[in-house]
């Protein structure tokens, strides 16, 4: 359990909270490059700051605060123009700095007015990868945006997924640390979902976990496990899958593709959960271009009046990991928690996340923020080719929103069938 002073302390994002600043020393997804490629703003909420995100004519992103520093209209209608984004309201013009560069009506009165000078907005840098737009809102010198595995590789396609949760981000992140919630909610419960929806085809015995346990690396943590049948042989357990501090989840193989889960506190009741999916690429695929990679939105179960989600929403893993964060409320309340063995990773990633606070109180760089170039070229990420929890057990093997909604899949395969 934790005290109410200690779980605001985990919970907490906005500026100036300990979380908050640990938070900051990272990139963090924002959007997707193909959702600028029809319009040239977009609203972004990031660690409780509101921001509008946009591309000039140029191809040059800005992400701005979002009133307009003469009289705050929201730039959200903001103009692109071949170098910077204008105000519709009087003409004020910034660049990608947040720096005013042109107010029209100062200049025409006076052309040498230099009151433009000292109007500069909050702005942060943007950088684009693998399709997301990532944003850093931390303090200078801003690190170097990771070269994490599959999202430098260039023998891949991807599409991305988005969907935004009514919780805080530790719900989501402390999931990835639990395997045993996989036996239970993906299979036991699954199984009674598939039977409420009259598709009774599946018998819903787990894959039992006899064994867990979770070890740090250089990048984090990884979740090992052993399933009745199996043995420490398996790759469950002599590789096991990472978690990469502090908010990604790496799943899948290299021959068949998978994704990684990234999870962004947008405030600190809201997460933005994103599935970044790579497939290896096929005879006859091409490059594709950052706006080119599909994006798809999943969608997040309404609790109704009574308290349930439909039931059709829970027949893939991510709605039903989705219901079991959002139920636990907007902020779980761990002064009444009881974790037990099974929470052994929750503790683990807890821990982690206190010792990320202390280095950034301390003035220093927590783990996974990189400076040197060098260094920074590509983070291999080992992960199980066979996931024995979910191939090898009595179900068949069900996939999440990243399967169930991904454009290259169903177009690759067809209708994906759940
Ligand atoms: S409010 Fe933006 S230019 Fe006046
Ligand atoms: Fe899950």
């Amino acid at each position: 359990m934790l005290t109410v002073e200690e779980n605001q302390r985990f919970t907490q994002v906005g500026p100036g909270t300990p979380m908050g600043e640990l938070w900051r020393r990272y990139w963090h997804p924002i959007a997707a490059a193909s959702q600028l490629k029809d319009i040239s703003t977009k609203k972004v909420r990031l660690l409780g700051e509101d921001l509008i995100l946009y591309k000039d004519r140029s191809g040059t992103l800005g992400l701005i605060e979002p009133h307009c520093a003469h009289r705050r209209m929201n730039l959200i209608y903001g103009i692109p123009e071949e170098h910077g984004l204008r105000c519709p309201y009087h003409g004020w013009m910034y660049d990608e700095t947040g720096q005013c560069i042109e107010q029209p009506y100062e200049e025409t009165e006076d052309p040498d007015a230099r009151f433009k000078d000292k109007i500069k907005m909050q702005a942060y840098p943007v950088q684009e990868q693998a399709g997301l737009i990532f944003a850093y809102l931390g303090p200078a010198p801003v690190p170097l945006l990771p070269a994490w595995d599959v999202m430098v590789e260039e023998d891949v396609i991807r599409d991305i997924g988005y969907a935004e949760l009514s919780c805080n981000y530790l719900q989501v992140m402390e999931n990835s640390l639990d395997p045993i919630h996989v036996e239970w909610l993906h299979q036991y419960w699954a199984g009674y979902v598939i039977e409420q929806l009259g598709r009774p085809e599946l018998n819903r015995e787990r894959a039992i976990h006899e064994k867990i346990q979770f070890d740090r690396t250089e990048f984090g943590i990884v979740k090992r496990r052993v399933i009745k049948g199996g043995n420490e042989d398996d790759d469950d357990w002599k590789i096991g899958h990472p978690i990469v501090f502090p908010n990604m989840l790496r799943q899948g193989s290299r021959g068949s593709g998978g994704a990684f889960q990234i999870r962004v506190p947008i405030d600190d009741v809201t997460t933005g959960h994103w599935w970044l999916r790579w497939y290896p690429k096929k005879d006859g695929d091409v490059d594709q271009t950052p706006e080119a990679v599909p994006f798809y939105k999943v969608p997040v179960p309404e609790i109704d009046e009574d308290g349930r989600v439909p039931w059709d929403v829970l027949d893939n893993n991510s709605g039903q990991d989705i219901v079991a964060w959002i139920t636990q409320g907007a902020i779980a309340d761990r002064e009444h928690e009881s974790l037990g063995r099974s929470d052994k990773g929750v503790i683990l990633y807890r821990q982690l996340l206190e010792e990320g606070m202390a280095t950034v109180a301390d003035g220093g760089d927590p783990i996974n923020v990189f400076r040197d170039p060098a260094a920074n070229v590509y983070h291999h990420l080992p992960t199980e080719n066979n996931v024995r929890a979910f191939t090898k057990g009595p179900q068949r093997q069900r996939g999440g929103a990243a399967t169930k909604y991904s454009p290259i899949l169903i177009e690759r395969e067809g209708v994906v069938k759940y």
